[in-house]
């Protein structure tokens, strides 16, 4: 196992009937900027519910972030904020909603220009604190520090990462997912799986506990996902799928672990370049990643099919790597997300040409070898 630090300095706040409690968690002499999506929260009550209970705070707000979170749309808020003086962000909505405010929050405070924080990783020194109610479980945003904007003038999304973006708090009430479209339901299961996979389908470094967790949040997803998509108003498969989003990428699983996220990088220059959702994007990918780097995943691969496809753990590693890929793939299509490029309309010798050039240029590797470069990705994206 290698070394590692970690540290959880979000309060969560689970269940049922929650939202009520946002008005305990901010003082009232703090001026909120409230941010919200396209208008989803105002359709399912959940925007009223805020109100209510902000009743006797200070609350302007910022509507209109839009899924992949542009950089042009938040320095308009970043201009609110600095205007009003602002010092304290509330989200309310999906990851795109909290991961631009986690922008809108380092940015206001950044002396410079605040895209060298994406292009450059500029060092966040200070950020507005922020705290958010999350309608969507997917990004696992609610609980860790990272964030992944667009910029609609050149194509680009970047991530980025600070420990002053975490959020403060979060507020999880599962019923807010019953008004998801079937789309973004299954977006959010695909992300969380990726993210499991991404931290836990690479090389073995003696992580067995770490193996089990992962493992066990995949079944655990797997089977409590078909019962959302099933029965949408099914609380307890509904809060099991958020918890599983959650734990997905608060970073506790892969404590010690090598990671990859390579799929992901990749990913987000699909949805750069083409518009496809983040999750469409990773249901291509990820399938053609552990083909094309069978030989690194294999014990973990092989690991998988044993324990959570039920595959005969005498069969050969290799088969039983292939078995995981093969299912893998099955699950998504089996909850009606496709897996081939040309199924979103998208050119994949056009998209192996661009993206393959894009990382020649910005001189990326990937994977967590390192062994991901740009022919690799060439050759991924010709097969997706
Ligand atoms: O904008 P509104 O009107 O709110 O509608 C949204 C949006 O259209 C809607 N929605 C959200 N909650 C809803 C709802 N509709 C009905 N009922 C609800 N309860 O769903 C649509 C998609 O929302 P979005 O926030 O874009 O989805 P998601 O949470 O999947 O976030 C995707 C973004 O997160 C980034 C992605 O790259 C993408 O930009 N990621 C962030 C990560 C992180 N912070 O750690 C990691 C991830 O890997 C990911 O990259
Ligand atoms: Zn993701």
């Amino acid at each position: 196992m290698n070394n590692f630090e970690f540290m959880a300095p979000t309060k969560l706040i689970f269940g049922k009937d929650t939202i009520k409690r946002v008005k305990d968690e901010i003082p009232k002499d703090k001026k909120i900027l409230m941010t919200y999506g396209g208008g989803s929260i105002r359709k399912n009550g959940v925007y009223k519910q805020v109100m209510e209970a902000l009743s006797e705070h200070n609350v302007v707000e910022f509507g209109g972030i839009e899924p992949n979170p542009k950089y042009e749309t938040l320095m308009k808020a970043v201009e609110i904020v600095k205007n009003e003086n602002i010092d304290f962000l509330l989200a309310v909505g999906g990851g795109s909603t909290l991961d631009g405010t986690k922008f809108i929050a380092a940015a206001s405070k950044f002396e410079g220009d605040p895209w060298d924080i994406l292009i450059k990783g500029a060092e966040i020194k200070d950020a507005i604190p922020l705290a958010d109610i999350i309608t969507l479980p997917a990004t696992g945003s609610e609980m860790n520090c990272g964030a992944v904007i667009s910029r609609l003038s050149t194509n680009e999304k970047f991530p980025f990462m600070s420990p002053l973006v975490y959020p403060k708090f979060s507020i999880i009430d599962p019923t807010t997912t019953y008004s998801l479209p079937e789309k973004q339901t299954v977006n959010g299961i695909v992300d969380t799986y990726v993210h499991t996979m991404e931290q836990y389908a690479t090389c073995e470094v003696n992580t067995p506990l770490q193996d089990e967790w992962m493992l066990g949040l995949i079944k655990t997803l797997m089977v409590e996902g078909k019962k959302v998509l099933k029965n949408p108003n099914d609380y307890e498969a509904r809060a099991n799928v958020f918890w599983c989003a959650t734990c997905g990428l608060n970073y506790w699983m892969s404590l010690g672990c090598v990671q990859d996220w390579s799929t992901h990088m990749i990913g987000h220059e699909l949805t750069a370049l083409y518009g496809i959702d983040h999750g469409e994007s990773l249901a291509v990918v990820l399938p053609r990643v552990w083909k094309n780097r069978k030989c690194d995943k294999m014990r973990k691969l092989a690991k998988m099919a044993v324990e959570i496809f039920g595959a005969n753990e005498f069969l050969p590693k290799n088969i039983l790597a292939d078995i995981t890929i093969k299912k893998t793939k099955k699950f998504f299509e089996s909850i009606g997300r496709r897996t081939k490029l040309a199924d979103y309309g998208i050119d994949r010798a056009d998209a192996a040409k661009k993206i393959s050039e894009r990382f020649r240029q910005r001189g990326t590797v990937l994977g967590e070898k390192c062994n991901i470069g740009p022919d690799e990705v060439y050759e991924i994206l010709m097969h997706c």
